[in-house]
């Protein structure tokens, strides 16, 4: 059968993990993908997490199927963390959640349901995006197009530009958001700017998807979710998918919720049959664990406090591998202003660093960065910092 078959490229994102564990340099260091480590170059299980698994080691007694859409206990947790406790979103009913694989697992249910009741609408993207945004779409059977996000050239947000192409989405198109940390870029929107974008999503009749993978990782859990509030506010349908590999470290649980806000309760009740019946044909009902962590952490006010701190222990700690390596490029004479890397928000950088320098660092001193120049800024420690100024030096003085 694979006789004449090409062989697939490997993942721009996960093949690099693969080619940096094959890596046998002892003084490696993985940039690449998004996953946080700690000063020991670990990614560690928070304290937290293990609290919560003890509770449920004591406490599981069956490992029978979940609902098709998961814990409702879960349901209830996401919707609170995704909008907020008093949102009338959760309160009227008409936001509907149901627990997926992850991040990605939410964004194909999503993607699975849009394709059946809105089979050509196009699916508009940032420019640039997450590299998986187009494979889960394009599988989904979406044709892609691109709006206008970030500028290159300043560094910055092109808010100009993204208004001026979201103004141009006709209606029953799809617009794929990142609500914090952009990725890869690290460039976000404000608070004002959600609005302005929410306000043309309503007017225009286009259906927002927000990708929210990063929640408290950009300044808290509260302002994060200011791109969701505003949509919850204009009163449309539209789509979240989000995930807690990131803010709970719980990467290989695969714990995400796809959760589908509808204009009323009732017709939220239209979309949760829907919902239920694209899970059933994709993986039939979740894996239990990630979520029951995630319900019991959030729904203690204990453990979610503890939750919190460690939270932002990682956030601080991202913060200061940005002004370390700001200052440890400009320490070594590096040309150009770097501070845009201590503006970004989240794990990543969009560095500037070409193609050219991506390989000249694979290859000559076994660092791992995503093809674009996406830097991973939680693979720094105290540890690798000079070792990757000093490469960085040298690779761009070459
Ligand atoms: C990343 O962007 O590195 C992460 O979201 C991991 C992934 O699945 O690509």
């Amino acid at each position: 059968m694979w006789r004449n078959v090409e062989t697939a490229p490997a993942d721009s994102i996960l093949g690099l993990t693969e080619a940096f564990k094959n890596d046998t340099n002892p003084e490696k260091v993985n940039l690449g993908v998004g996953v946080y480590k700690d000063e020991g170059g670990k990614t560690p299980v928070l304290q937290c997490v293990k609290a919560a698994e003890k509770i449920l080691l004591e406490k599981e007694e069956t490992k029978s199927y979940l609902p098709i859409t998961g814990d409702p206990l879960y349901a209830s947790e996401v919707q609170k963390l995704l909008f907020g406790e008093d949102s009338e979103v959760v309160s009227t009913g008409r936001a509907v959640t149901a627990h997926a694989p992850g991040g990605t697992g939410a964004l194909r249910v999503g993607a699975e349901l849009l394709k059946k009741f809105n089979p050509d609408a196009k699916v508009w993207i940032s420019s640039p995006t997450w590299a998986n945004h187009k494979g889960v779409f394009s599988a989904a059977g979406f044709e892609l197009a691109e709006y206008s996000y970030y500028d290159a050239a300043t560094k910055s947000l092109d808010f100009d530009g993204m208004v001026e192409s979201l103004n141009k989405v006709p209606a029953g198109d799809i617009v794929l958001l990142h609500t914090c940390c952009h990725n890869p870029s690290g460039v976000d929107l404000n608070e004002a700017q959600w609005k302005n974008i929410a306000e043309i999503g309503k007017e225009r009749g286009w259906i927002p998807f927000l990708d929210f993978a990063y929640q408290g990782f950009g300044e808290s859990v509260e302002s994060d979710r200011c791109g969701v509030v505003a949509f919850a506010a204009t009163g449309v349908d539209f789509f979240v998918a989000s995930s807690f590999s990131k803010n709970f470290g719980l990467y290989n649980e695969r714990t995400g919720a796809i959760t589908v806000v509808a204009p009323n309760a009732e017709d939220g009740a239209v979309a949760m049959s829907h919902l239920k019946t694209s899970v059933r044909v994709i993986y039939s009902n979740p894996p239990a664990h990630g979520g029951l962590v995630v319900a019991t952490i959030l729904a203690d006010a204990e453990l979610k406090k503890q939750w919190l701190q460690e939270l932002s222990g990682m956030c601080d700690r991202i913060k200061e591998m940005r002004s370390a390596l700001v200052d440890g490029l400009a320490s070594r004479g590096v040309e150009g202003d770097f501070s845009y890397i201590t503006s970004q928000r989240g794990m990543f950088s969009f560095s500037g660093l070409s193609d050219d320098v991506v390989k000249w660092l694979r290859d000559n001193r076994s660092i791992y960065v995503v093809g674009g120049g996406r830097i991973n800024l939680a693979g720094l420690t105290r540890a690798n910092i000079d070792y990757v100024c000093d490469s960085i030096a040298e690779a761009l003085k070459g």
